[in-house]
């Protein structure tokens, strides 16, 4: 419940994102001036950047109701027309990790998205035919971290898609402020500063590291939260002065050690640091990339002279 009070609910609380922001707000203006459904939004970008709190503003600001769901919980296609068929004129359906979606569900989607309709198949064999429904105009948001994942027809049928970007310093800095604002907790300006240095340009992983603060802050201070006792408690919960943690360590230190730097592939340093490649890819590399710790090459992940610096390691002498 606190959780979803921290989020910003309307357009105009929503910190960053400035493109994305200015272009929907635009959208939903002109879609409420038509009395229209919204077309269809894709939300993609790193995890933790807001995309299911956009798609609830997106709700909010057209005045419609929302519909939550994820492409893995939709098992069959009569789980999606279920879904379809109590929507309500003009309300949006948000389907999280879109990418997952079963094909055979997502074939059900298609005529869904573009003409607002169901064809089901009624009967089987010679006398099978199919039988066209109309559905409510509705808007579809979807969000995945793995924009490169959907099929070119899915991903075709968005009308507006939208690339969440990482935050700056700046917006992670009033993030934090306006999150302690509605935990009651005090913090001056240069803690909050500290803890959006470290997020790793995520707001997710901002108001995480404020809480864990504020408890630091409760117990060990006076429940203020002052930039020294930020500095302590993010020491203490390992999160080193760019936001890197532990599996950022042990990463780029696994490619410099086994791997004299790389390049070296995926599913080897996954199993190197016994992680799931795909956490890898989706939580742990983005950020790195974004900050020029490592970089991509056509044979594997190389991590970059910046990298070395920061963990204070030797560079290889050159071949
Ligand atoms: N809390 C988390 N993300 C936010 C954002 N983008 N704007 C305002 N508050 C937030």
């Amino acid at each position: 419940v606190i959780e979803y009070s921290l989020r910003p609910r309307y357009l105009a609380e929503y910190i960053g994102q400035q493109q994305a922001k200015e272009n929907l707000k635009v959208y939903i203006e002109a879609a409420k001036m038509r009395k229209e459904a919204l077309d269809h939004v894709l939300l993609y970008g790193p995890p933790g950047l807001g995309k299911t709190t956009l798609s609830n503003i997106i709700a909010n600001e057209l005045g419609v109701n929302i519909r939550t769901t994820s492409g893995p919980a939709i098992e069959r296609p009569g789980d999606l027309a279920a879904i379809l068929t109590n929507l309500q004129e003009g309300d949006v359906l948000f389907i999280d990790e879109i990418h997952r979606l079963h094909r055979t569900v997502e074939e059900v989607l298609y005529p869904a998205m573009e003409d607002y309709a169901l064809d089901i198949i009624i009967g089987k064999g010679p006398s099978a035919r199919s039988v066209r429904l109309d559905l409510p105009a509705f808007t579809l948001v979807g969000a995945t971290t793995r924009v490169g994942l959907l099929s070119a027809p899915l991903r075709d049928r968005f009308g507006v898609v939208s690339r969440l970007e990482f935050y700056t310093v700046d917006e992670l800095t009033y993030i934090v402020s306006r999150t302690a604002d509605i935990l009651q907790v005090g913090i001056v300006g240069e803690a909050a500063r500290e803890i959006g240095m470290r997020s790793r340009g995520t707001p997710r992983i901002a108001n995480r590291l404020l809480k864990r603060v504020r408890d630091f802050a409760q117990v060990k201070g006076d429940g203020i939260i002052t930039v020294d006792i930020a500095k302590i408690a993010l020491k203490l919960i390992q999160v080193d002065d760019l936001g890197l943690d532990e599996i950022d360590h042990k990463m780029l230190r696994a490619i410099i050690q086994s791997f004299q730097g790389g390049p070296v592939g995926l599913e080897t340093i996954a199993a190197t640091i016994g992680e799931e490649g795909q956490t890898i890819e989706d939580v742990y590399e983005p950020y790195l990339l974004q900050i020029g710790f490592l970089q991509r090459t056509p044979r594997g992940r190389m991590v970059t002279p910046l990298a070395y610096q920061h963990l204070g390691l030797p560079m290889p002498e050159p071949k």
